[in-house]
Order: C-alpha cells, then sequence, then structure tokens
C-alpha cells in the first residue's frame, strides 16, 4: 500500500513514526481527508449560491436571465487519489490542496457568448474570489473542438475553527458548446480516448456547427433587443 508522507508543514501527524501506518493512524487519516473533501463541498454551496444570487439579480435589475443553469460536482476521493498518483504530486493534503485544482467544479451554462464574460466578470470582480487561473478555450478552441471558458478561483470557507481558502473550478459557456462537450465526453469515454479518426472529424464539424447557431442566435438576440418595444409594467 503506498504510504501517505507526512506533511513537513506540520509538526506532528499520524505519520510522525518514520511511515508506519497502523490502525489508529489510517482513522485518523481518514477523518483528516473527510474533513478536507468537506471544505470543497462548501466551496462549490459558496459558488453556488454566489452565481444564484447574480441569476436572481440580474434578472430582477436588467429583467433579463444569462444563466440558463447552474451544475456542480465533487471529485470523488478515489479519482482525487488517482489524479494524485497520475501526475506523481506527494501523497499529502498539503500537496493535493496546492495541485489538485479541481476538486470542487462548478458549471455555468449561459444562453449567449456574451453572456460567458458577463458573468466571468462578476465572478472575478468579487471581493472573496481571487482568480488562480484562467484558460479561455473559446478565443482558443481546443483541437478537438472543445469550447469553454474555465477559471480557477479561491475562495474563502469559514469553518466553525479556522478559515480555509479553497480552489474551485468554474466552467462557463452556452448551451451549445454543452452540448457538444456532454456528447464529446460520452464519444470519449466510449472509446477510452482513441476516437476514431472519422468520429474526431465528425466531431470538430459539429463544433462549427455549434459556433454558427452561437453567433446565430447571439445576433438574433441583439435585434430583438433593439426593435422590442419598450416593457409596460
Ligand atoms: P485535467 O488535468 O484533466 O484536469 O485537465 P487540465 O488541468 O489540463 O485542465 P483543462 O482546463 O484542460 O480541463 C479541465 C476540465 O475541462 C476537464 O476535467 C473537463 O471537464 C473539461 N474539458 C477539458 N477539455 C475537454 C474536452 O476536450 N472535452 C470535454 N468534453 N471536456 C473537456
Ligand atoms: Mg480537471
Amino acid at each position: 500500500m503506498k504510504q501517505w508522507q507526512r506533511d513537513p508543514s506540520s509538526d506532528d501527524g499520524p505519520l510522525g513514526d518514520g511511515g508506519h501506518v497502523g490502525i489508529d493512524d489510517l482513522r485518523i487519516l481518514r477523518e483528516q481527508f473527510v474533513d478536507f473533501m468537506l471544505g470543497y463541498k462548501f466551496a462549490i454551496d459558496e459558488v453556488t449560491t454566489k452565481i444564484n444570487i447574480l441569476r436572481e439579480d440580474f434578472n430582477n435589475t436588467h429583467e433579463y436571465n444569462p444563466i440558463e443553469h447552474v451544475g456542480s460536482r465533487l471529485k470523488s476521493p478515489e479519482s482525487v487519489l488517482e489524479k494524485v498518483r497520475r501526475k506523481n504530486y506527494a501523497m499529502n493534503l498539503a500537496a493535493i490542496r496546492e495541485n489538485v485544482l479541481d476538486i470542487a467544479g462548478v458549471r455555468v451554462v449561459c444562453s449567449f457568448i456574451s453572456d460567458i464574460g458577463t458573468i466571468r466578470d462578476m465572478l472575478a470582480g468579487q471581493e472573496d474570489i481571487t482568480v488562480l487561473e484562467e484558460r479561455d478555450y473559446i478565443t482558443h478552441r481546443k483541437p478537438n473542438g472543445y469550447q469553454s471558458m474555465h477559471l480557477i478561483v479561491s475562495i474563502p470557507v469559514f469553518r466553525s475553527d479556522r478559515t480555509e481558502r479553497i480552489p474551485v473550478e468554474i466552467q462557463i459557456r452556452t448551451i451549445a458548446m454543452d452540448f457538444w462537450a456532454s456528447l464529446e465526453h460520452k464519444i470519449y469515454y466510449k472509446y477510452r480516448g482513441e476516437v476514431p479518426p472519422n468520429l474526431r472529424a465528425d466531431l470538430a464539424q459539429a463544433a462549427e456547427v455549434a459556433t454558427q447557431l452561437d453567433e446565430k442566435m447571439e445576433a438574433l438576440h441583439r435585434q430583438v433587443d433593439r426593435s422590442a418595444p419598450p416593457k409596460t409594467k
């Protein structure tokens, strides 16, 4: 069994005896890991609340809702540990916090391309949010056709005995981009990453069609916005 390395930042710990793991140590490790994962669940709750507030407030102020839906997922302990092994990160909680930045994931699906920047700016501008990383796969689409705006942010989570800053991966995309990504994900898994060339070409073409649809919808939306008669309450 792979042993957890001792966290060099802590003076004592279950592995303070040079690496030998007893049953009590395992229980402590388990408790520490459960507590560690709970922080990520709380971070998802915080970000989801922020997005729901933006949605309701935007709707009230602008009589328009830029968010179609919000989803989230907490990486399973198994896949957190699998990623640590695959990427050869040190097996301790501090190293996991520093390196595995997608344990908490939130996905925001918007109606139009322009909404993506709006949501991104409203989140990134909040005082308690720090943007750690940003990947714009919309301006720079992935070779397979994947499009999405990715932000890795850190957010404070106020625990009963301490404050933690927890990283959260936020993906922001349109309905069309989301539709494409979920189908591509299924195909990728079905072929275990070895997608046949003809399917790859079809997927790339479908991504192009999705972009055209997004652009057409955006243009229509602007046109309707300009020509709509003023609303009477
Ligand atoms: P990981 O090590 O897998 O987390 O990737 P990364 O750190 O290089 O980050 P990246 O921004 O490329 O991807 C993060 C997440 O975006 C993935 O876990 C997926 O949810 C999503 N994603 C990225 N690329 C693709 C893709 O080609 N297809 C689909 N369907 N989703 C993708
Ligand atoms: Mg990831």
